[in-house]
């Protein structure tokens, strides 16, 4: 693949020192990446919201150095206090984007990250972290090379977020983005995530997701391990294919606003997605106990009241509680009711679809 369009070079005076501060929200995947091939590109196509709440704000300082140094030269600082346990990440995510982004090495930077969720909740901080340093990055970018269009910064935003992790690159806009090359979905590539491009219908305007944290300890098996174990997985590719189809017919969904089409292929995602965990070699499970409970407790929800809600899953034992914004009383009740007892200490998040990163 040739991704030159992504390169530039120096071409103005580099400007001496200064300040960029933004946010970047996580998001959920609807319809799900699991399988990826070097370096980090889907194999298949995926669809998500982006979040509103749970975001990274993250600061940039940088300070040109006096003379060109050979190595990056960066501090970390999170939630105030200095981080050595991020910084090889950051140090392979520079690596990785130092021929798209020349300027690195020309700068000491001060990165400060803090998160609005909890630390340890069991939400990864990856798609909101790097996308929010890619973007403070492409602001940087922007100084430097001013021409560049809106579109293109949005662009290579994702694609420089893809490469610090698969799915931040989902997270620049909103509220719906999908990334994978479809052919449904016109302007998609395996690059970087794209808006979704057709008219989302109203019934998914200010959808709610509520986070239950089920299990908030370390995950058993990483999603990295988890990719991996999809390479020779003996539904590998009947998985893609299923992915690939659900992303047209989610498509009309999104357009339709058919809600109970929603429901089954958003449910039949997430447990898809588990399915594959438990038919990998070694094999895994990530849900809890607990979050097979409150599918039932949805189930039995939805049959007696008729109600839209729904559920997904990420590569964890935690449950997002997908509803539309009309149901938000009655389902909010329902979970405070029914659903919190679930939770470890008791602890939710309430979240809805939002519309990615930006400068504060
Ligand atoms: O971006 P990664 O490598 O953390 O993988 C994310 C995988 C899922 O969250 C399980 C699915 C998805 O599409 O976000």
């Amino acid at each position: 693949m040739d991704y030159s369009e992504f390169s530039t070079s120096i071409v103005s005076e580099l400007p001496k020192e200064g300040l960029i501060t933004c946010t970047s929200p996580s998001n959920i995947a609807l319809i799900k990446y699991w399988g990826k091939r070097p370096v980090q590109l889907p194999e298949n196509a995926s669809i998500s919201f982006t979040l509103d709440h749970c975001k990274t704000t993250t600061s940039l300082r940088y300070k040109k150095k006096e003379v060109l140094a050979t190595t990056f030269d960066f501090e970390l600082l999170f939630e105030g206090q200095p981080k050595p346990d991020f910084k090889p990440k950051i140090q392979a995510f520079f690596e990785r984007i130092e021929s798209y982004v020349p300027f690195l090495k020309h700068y000491t930077f001060t990165i400060e990250t803090s998160n609005t969720f909890p630390h340890s909740s069991g939400i990864a901080s990856s798609a909101s972290g790097m996308s929010a340093l890619a973007y403070c990055l492409m602001q940087l970018e922007k100084k430097i090379t001013p021409d560049i269009t809106d579109n293109d910064l949005l662009r290579k935003t994702s694609f420089l977020a893809r490469l610090g992790s698969g799915s931040a690159c989902r997270s620049i806009e909103g509220p719906v983005t999908v990334w994978g090359e479809h052919p449904d979905v016109t302007g998609s590539s395996d690059a970087f995530a794209v808006k979704f491009p057709d008219t989302v219908h109203q019934n998914f305007e200010h959808y709610q997701d509520t986070i239950l944290l089920i299990d908030k300890g370390e995950k058993q098996v990483s999603s990295t391990v988890g990719h991996n174990l999809m390479h020779g997985h003996p539904f590998a590719h009947q998985r893609f294919d299923q992915a690939t189809k659900n992303i047209s017919t989610l498509k009309e969904i999104l357009i339709s606003g058919d809600l109970d089409a929603f429901i089954g292929i958003v449910e039949s995602e997430a447990l898809t997605l588990h399915a594959m965990m438990m038919t990998s070699m070694p094999y895994f499970i990530l849900m809890k106990p607990h979050t097979l409970s409150v599918i039932q407790k949805i189930w039995e929800y939805r049959k007696i009241t008729g109600s839209k809600v729904c559920f997904t899953l990420d590569a964890g034992a935690n449950v997002h509680v997908l509803y539309p914004n009309q149901e938000k009383e009655k389902v909010l009740n329902f979970i405070t009711n029914e659903l919190v007892a679930y939770c470890q200490n008791g602890q939710y998040i309430c979240d809805k679809i939002g519309f990615g990163a930006k400068i504060v």
